[in-house]
């Protein structure tokens, strides 16, 4: 994957029309790039009938340019009373417009002016990979997906009902023509599933064909003759068949866990018009590990650009995405935009951090470094060395983000607190969950465990290993803080972290990374403990640390729930008694490939990072049960899969043995990668295993 992206410039060409210097060709016919939309992709893929009275519509296009063809077709969306539910419009894109640019082309679109104008508000910055945007209250969904076609396609995980095939003109466009992506696109297609593309050219209706696809000639659009339209047969026969839509007798889940993961994956259902049964023990929501008033956000960053680094960019970028249209639609989670700094914890560290800007290129809105002057004069943070500062990293309180979530969810959700789940049953439509008494609580066709650590007591999950690592926060009242000098104003991490002073004045640090033993209640120790990170931190500021007397503080102590690479288990339970009996078929296969328990999907393991994935689960939750494109590539949606373990058993052909053993045996290269980065992450990371200084 390439890492850098490399815009386009807003340049027209003599006649007015958007060209693009790089491919010396236009962005869309002289003739209208309005009308040529709606001649070729829209009526080739006879739009707008084509989508009315679905439930769920998906388009996919190669080369969003600047989003004419979108546009055109949210329009006619719109226009059109018996349009689908829900429209998902997936567009590949290599060379992405800045807003800026996008905001200059689209200058002169009168018709489509406030569609643009909102296209231009939640454009993207330049990083690689998917974007999801969301318009229209979530009924139409914009995929972005930036990169190259050859190098993206292969990795969307999309059900497509119709495609508009618009990379510049093939002769000098030749990788957005060629026969392999026609094939890559084949495999993308629903049953039924149409094309259209503006080109008559003899080599791309080949390949059409040779893909699979019933090719026709249709009258072209303006001075073309012809133009192509195509059609995937009703039925063919596919290892791997795209995801359809979910066909579900109820829309009805129940939730177990109302932290951060629960919280999140009932707002994303309820969005879709599910109804949501959400259970927790406690008397409320977010009172477990969510309950603490402190947790800061930022992505991690890799000079090969890892598994975890582009998850953890897609979880950022989809939180704070998210967040904005709680907070638009009058719910705002109290996000603190400060800016993280991450300052290198070693000469090595720092030589990494800098190499990984370097290699990376990526845009300074999103990172840069950050000199140690330039961190004390604009932020009051005295550190000693330089390091990486994330404009759009900040901090929030988890159990705010967990009430705008619900609020959201509105009269969708129906709460039971104070209710612990003891046992499940499978029933002939779905799950039925019991409390301790063995008393029934709710039945419902898809049931979602987001109870963390919890869950093993529900199910055998033997090849979902969580272990539990115990934490403690440190609160330093407003009149220590002041006796501190300056305080930062942004969040810093390195030897642990500091948060800026809340409204109240005080300020938060942290963290100690232990094992979970003895009662979970604050420990004077660690308290000290996370004194010292603190001085490491700021060490101008160690004397009058000394003052405070660790006896005397207060925080929190909270229990993270942590997978065998820390990637979070996200997705549906495969059915791992079927899977052993089939073990001998199922040693080549892919995770596609494993059958699945009906209706059952967790979301576990949030680890160190509960603000970065649990937005981004739920949107891959609920997309997942409705069968519609995934928000993320399938290589990062695999990393994530609960089967993960499972698969790499099966492989190795250990399926019967524990999930441990076959982990430690056999863990391929990705995920060493993303552990060694993990713990190399000094970002929620002081919180590393062997970085606990004591306690
Ligand atoms: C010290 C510390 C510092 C942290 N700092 C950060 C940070 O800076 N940034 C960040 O992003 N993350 C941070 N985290 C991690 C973050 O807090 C977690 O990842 C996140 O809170 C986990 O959310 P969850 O919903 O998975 O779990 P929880 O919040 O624990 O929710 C699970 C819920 O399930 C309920 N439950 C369990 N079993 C049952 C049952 N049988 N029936 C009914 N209900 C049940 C529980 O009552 C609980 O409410 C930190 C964690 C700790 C401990
Ligand atoms: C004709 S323009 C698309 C116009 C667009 N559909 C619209 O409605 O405005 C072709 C687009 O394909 C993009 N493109 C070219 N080669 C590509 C590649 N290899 N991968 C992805 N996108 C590519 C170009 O950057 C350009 O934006």
């Amino acid at each position: 994957m390439p890492r850098a992206l490399d815009p386009a410039e807003p340049v027209l060409s003599d006649q007015g029309t958007p060209y693009s210097p790089r491919y010396d060709d236009v962005y869309h016919s002289v003739e209208g790039g309005l009308a040529q939309a709606r001649h070729v992709f829209l009526g080739g893929n006879g739009l707008p009938q084509a989508w009315q009275g679905r439930e769920q519509f998906v388009i996919v296009e190669t080369g969003f340019g600047q989003g004419l063809n979108f546009l055109a077709t949210w329009q006619a969306w719109r226009d059109d009373p018996c349009r689908c539910a829900r429209l998902h419009f997936v567009s590949i894109e290599k060379h992405p417009f800045t807003r800026e640019g996008l905001a200059a082309l689209h200058a002169d679109l009168e018709e489509l002016a406030l569609f643009a104008q909102q296209l231009q508000a939640a454009w993207p910055l330049a990083l690689p990979g998917l974007h999801r945007l969301v318009f229209d209250g979530g009924a139409v969904v914009l995929t972005l997906a930036l990169g190259d076609v050859q190098a993206l396609l292969p990795r969307l995980a999309v059900g497509a009902d119709a495609f508009y095939l618009d990379g510049f003109a093939p002769a000098r466009n030749a990788d957005m023509w060629d026969p392999v992506v026609m094939k890559r696109l084949a495999r993308l297609a629903r049953p039924g599933a149409t094309l259209a593309t503006y080109t008559a050219a003899r080599f791309v209706r080949r390949g059409l064909q040779a893909a699979g696809f019933e090719v026709s000639k249709a009258p072209g659009f303006g001075s073309k003759r012809d133009m192509t339209v195509a059609r995937v047969p009703a039925e063919r026969r596919r290892r791997h068949a795209p995801p359809l839509p979910g066909a579900w007798t109820r829309r009805h889940a129940i939730v177990v866990g109302a932290g951060l993961a629960g919280c999140a994956v009932t707002e994303r259902l309820a969005a879709r018009g599910w109804r949501v049964t959400l259970i927790d023990a406690h008397d409320g929501p977010a009172r477990g590990t969510s309950a603490h008033r402190a947790a800061a956000m930022h992505p991690h960053l890799s000079p090969d650009d890892s598994v975890l680094s582009r998850l953890s960019r897609a979880g950022n970028l989809h939180a704070l995405r998210a967040w904005q249209a709680l907070a638009e639609a009058g719910h705002p989670v109290g996000w603190h935009g400060c800016g993280v700094l991450q300052v290198g914890q070693d000469d090595e560290d720092t030589a990494l951090q800098q190499r990984a800007l370097a290699e990376l290129g990526l845009p300074p809105e999103y990172v840069r470094w950050m000199s140690a002057q330039q961190a004390a004069d604009e932020h009051g943070a005295t550190v000693a060395r330089g390091g990486l500062w994330f404009p759009q990293g900040g901090w929030v309180a988890p159990p705010d983000v967990c009430r705008a979530q619900l609020a959201m969810a509105g009269a969708a959700v129906e709460t039971r607190f104070g209710c612990r789940i003891a046992s499940l049953r499978r029933t002939d439509d779905g799950w039925q969950v019991f409390d301790e008494a063995g008393r029934p609580v709710a039945e419902a066709p898809v049931l979602v465990l987001a109870n963390a650590h919890h869950a093993s007591g529900l199910l055998p999950l033997r090849h979902l290993p969580i272990r539990r690592v115990r934490g403690q926060l440190t609160t330093l009242e407003p009149g220590d803080v002041a006796r501190l000098g300056r305080w930062p104003d942004c969040v810093v991490t390195g030897s642990g972290y500091l948060l800026p002073r809340d409204g109240g004045g005080s300020a938060r640090i942290g963290s100690s990374y232990e094992p979970d033993e003895g009662p979970l209640v604050e420990r004077a120790g660690t308290h000290a403990d996370n004194l010292r990170r603190l001085s490491m931190l700021l060490p101008d500021r160690s004397a009058a640390l000394d003052g405070l007397d660790p006896a005397a503080l207060h925080g929190y102590v909270g229990v993270r729930s942590v997978s065998h690479n820390r990637l979070p288990w996200v997705g549906q339970v495969a059915d791992e008694a079927e899977c052993e009996r089939r073990a001998a078929s199922l040693r080549g296969a892919h995770l596609r490939d494993l059958p699945r328990v009906p209706g059952l999907y967790v979301a576990l393991a949030f680890a160190s990072r509960g603000l970065t994935w649990a937005a981004l689960a739920g949107e891959l939750l609920a997309s997942r049960i409705e069968g519609e494109p995934l928000p993320i590539e399938s290589d990062l949606a695999d990393a994530l899969d609960p089967a993960r373990l499972l698969l790499r058993a099966l492989r190795h052909g250990q399926h019967g043995g524990a999930g441990q053993d076959a982990e430690r045996d056999a863990e391929p290269d990705a995920e060493r990668d993303a552990e060694r980065d993990a713990e190399r992450d000094a970002g929620q990371g002081a919180e590393r295993p062997g970085q606990a200084l004591s306690g």
